[in-house]
């Protein structure tokens, strides 16, 4: 980013202009202060503190166990990295689902506590109904669709949604229910590109894909799998733009060997006495201690 670049947050409308002027949106995903700023450092126009955060992070084996303080925990922590990109927080499994009141109380809490823009609450359905209510209390909310990780099992499992044209068309019924609900953005997660080509032109709001193809109006990627640091199986869309863990193992391993071998820490990393003062501690180190 050039030393102009603009520092004032981005807004829903300039995410709007970017739609109409077919200008892609690019999100990514970031779960902490350095990762907040190395995000906003590259410039990017939204940053999600996704639940994926419970397996990138945490090291659980699926998004389902996070809870509403992990993730707030994390989300507070990315507010203070970032000032230009929109900033989205994921309400984790539980923690919206079972009434309208129960979704406002948590949004509520992200919102206030953590200083998000916008909620991200997943799937259609009765997902529908909780999305009504929060965009009713004045909170701006990012429907999922297609893939969604947290009840995956009843999906099937981690695979591609909308294979068939009566799976497309539930997810694109999904998205047009959100859509009408007053939902200011769609993520579609993991469908053939024929199903975002037929969605894209069927909704006012930008849609944001991940594993949907290059027709959606934005991509989001997950950082630790696009900077190639989580270790996890990749799925089929991701794309590695560097490889992070190695270069860190081979920092670590680096720094070990110099451990053992005595070259760290060297003369240039140690802290010296002035003039006197180490001759002086000796002396009083000599000195009988009294009491003793
Ligand atoms: O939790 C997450 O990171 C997400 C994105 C993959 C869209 O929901």
């Amino acid at each position: 980013m050039s030393a102009h670049a603009p520092t004032t947050r981005l807004t829903l409308s300039d995410l709007a202009k970017k739609k109409d002027a077919g200008e892609p949106i690019v999100m990514v995903t970031a779960y902490d202060h350095p990762s907040a700023q190395i995000v906003e450092q590259a410039g990017v126009d939204m940053v999600l503190v996704g639940d994926s955060a419970a397996m990138t992070v945490l090291g659980y084996d699926s998004t389902v166990p996070i809870t509403v303080d992990e993730m707030l925990m994390l989300t507070k922590a990315v507010r203070r990295g970032l000032t230009r990109p929109l900033l989205v927080g994921d309400l984790p499994f539980g923690s919206y689902e079972a009434s309208d009141e129960l979704a406002l109380a948590t949004a509520q809490r992200f919102i206030k506590e953590a200083g998000v823009d916008l909620v991200k609450i997943e799937r259609g359905g009765t997902t529908v109904d909780r999305a009504r209510a929060l965009v009713n209390a004045g909170i701006p909310v990012v429907g999922h669709v297609g893939l969604t990780p947290q009840t995956a099992t009843a999906l099937g499992g981690f695979r591609a949604q909308g294979r068939t044209a009566e799976a497309a068309r539930a997810v694109i019924d999904d998205a047009l229910a959100l859509q009408d609900a007053g939902v200011s953005l769609i993520v579609v997660e993991a469908v053939p590109s024929e199903v975002t080509a037929a969605l894209v032109p069927l909704l006012r709001i930008p849609v944001i894909g991940i594993g949907a193809g290059a027709d959606a109006d934005g991509q989001v990627l997950v950082f630790h799998d696009l900077l190639g640091i989580y270790d996890g199986p990749a799925a089929k869309f991701v794309k590695r733009y560097a490889d992070v863990r190695s270069v860190s193992v081979d920092g670590v391993a680096a720094y070990a060997a110099e451990v053992r071998s005595g070259a760290y820490p060297a003369s240039e990393h140690v802290y010296a006495m002035p003039e006197g003062e180490a001759a002086r501690m000796r002396e009083l180190l000599a000195r009988p201690v009294a009491g003793l």
